[in-house]
């Protein structure tokens, strides 16, 4: 499938990268989802905000970075950071995430306060200033009136003051796995709530700070779960595999310079393989490169091999959490034609009468689907059905069944 390299390429490091928000060697497709989130960049009044989500290894982590330049060309400030559960435990602990990333921007500015008037002079108050770095914003968030909400919208609204006359568009907070966003009902705690409830508050008094959030297809649910006027404050955009002409170049552009290529027939294997998934393009083309360098030949059996360590490195460590009846009623799905779109209850009754074992009935079948979504195998999508939450699960499935 691929011939082997002459001895000068054998120095030249793997330039693929299968990872976790690691910047491909080439960022293949992605401008109209790119267009698409940019257009907001434009709103001078934050009118709607923005989801970007996708199933695993999609590519949002590194769209977002990628965003990062259009919207601080606009002037936008950009902050933010990856949302990790303890950033919802509380209402204080998000509003202490949203100052601390906050402030890396405003501490390069000033805020001046008048200082009392000195005794015996009857001159202009002198005026203070002061940095708006992490101290001082979190000095004034508890020293002011109210609810935790109160004091957030507060110090959002110093910030905005202090810093609107730099020729600044206004702050974009960029989030990334925002899926870990959640009310704590149990602990009377409503750390996403609040957050909604804050953004939309000063949004609508014309401060220009804009949510940018990514993450796991379960988040646009959860969001209007807390708040059902959610659904009316973010744009939703769904990234989806690539298509195969970008999955080509995805494939093809980071050896472009090289002395080997991959044939025709090699590609389309990939693609068929990888399904058009970032993360697996990067993995399949990562472990190819090396197979090549080490002078072997790219053929079906090599491919399958990369296949299995790929089941082992990605797949086994999920499915290894499944109980045994969730595996049957997995088994049970992946073999539905609709297992790679959406599927529900209903079907997966009907096919468990057929598949002559022991049936599963409705309410077990909507039971088991919820604790195979709170470990992350599947979710409910927008439409009331499910989905695998995990990029081409299906077939993994089936492959574990041979
Ligand atoms: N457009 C693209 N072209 C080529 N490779 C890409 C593209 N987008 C992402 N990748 C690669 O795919 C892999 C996964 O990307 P990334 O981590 O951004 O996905 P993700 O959707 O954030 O995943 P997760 O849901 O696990 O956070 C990385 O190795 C990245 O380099
Ligand atoms: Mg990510």
């Amino acid at each position: 499938m691929t011939p082997t390299p002459s001895p000068a390429v054998k120095t030249i490091e793997n330039p693929y990268r299968p990872g976790a928000g690691h910047k491909p060697p080439f960022l293949a497709g992605r401008t109209q989802e790119s267009a698409d989130v940019e257009r907001y960049f434009d709103q001078e009044q934050i009118l709607s905000n923005i989801v970007l989500t996708g199933l695993r290894g999609v590519g949002k982590t590194v769209l977002l970075e990628e965003l990062r330049k259009p919207a601080v060309a606009r002037k936008w400030f950009w902050v933010g950071t990856d949302l990790s559960e303890s950033a919802s435990v509380s209402e204080e602990n998000m509003a202490i995430r949203l100052i601390t990333d906050l402030a890396v921007v405003t501490s390069g500015f000033e805020f001046k306060t008048s200082l009392p008037p000195k005794a015996g002079f009857t001159s202009e108050p002198e005026l203070k200033a002061t940095r708006l770095d992490f101290h001082f914003l979190r000095e004034r968030f508890q020293e002011a009136p109210g609810l935790v909400a109160d004091k957030l919208k507060y110090v959002l609204e110093l910030c905005w003051e202090a810093t609107r006359n730099s020729g600044c568009r206004g702050i974009i907070f960029a989030y990334d796995e925002s899926q870990n966003l959640a009310d704590q009902t149990a602990k009377e705690q409503y750390p996403l709530s609040m957050l909604l409830e804050v953004f939309q508050s000063i949004q609508r008094k014309g401060i220009p700070f804009m949510l940018l959030l990514t993450g796991l297809p379960t988040l646009f649910q959860k969001l209007v779960e807390a708040r059902t006027y959610a659904e009316r404050m973010f744009h939703v955009i769904t990234l989806d595999r690539l298509k195969p002409v970008d999955s080509e170049a995805a494939i093809t552009v980071p050896i472009r310079e090289l002395s080997f290529k991959f044939t025709p027939h090699g590609i389309e294997r990939i693609i068929e393989l990888s399904g058009g998934y970032p993360y697996f393009i990067q993995f399949i083309c990562r472990e190819s490169y090396d197979l090549v360098m080490r002078g072997e030949n790219l053929d079906e059996s090599r491919l399958l091999s990369i296949i299995a360590k790929l089941d082992s490195d990605f797949f086994a460590g999920r499915w290894a959490r499944a109980t045994d009846r969730q595996r049957d009623l997995l088994n049970l799905i992946a073999e539905l034609d609709t297992a790679d779109n959406e599927f529900s209850v209903q079907e997966i009754v009907e096919v468990s009468k057929r598949a002559g074992r022991k049936p599963f009935s409705g309410s077990h079948v909507n039971q088991m689907l919820s604790s195979l979504s709170g470990s992350g195998l599947i979710f409910k999508n927008r439409h009331g059905k499910y989905a695998f939450a995990v990029p081409l699960l299906s077939r993994f499935i089936k492959r574990q069944a041979e």
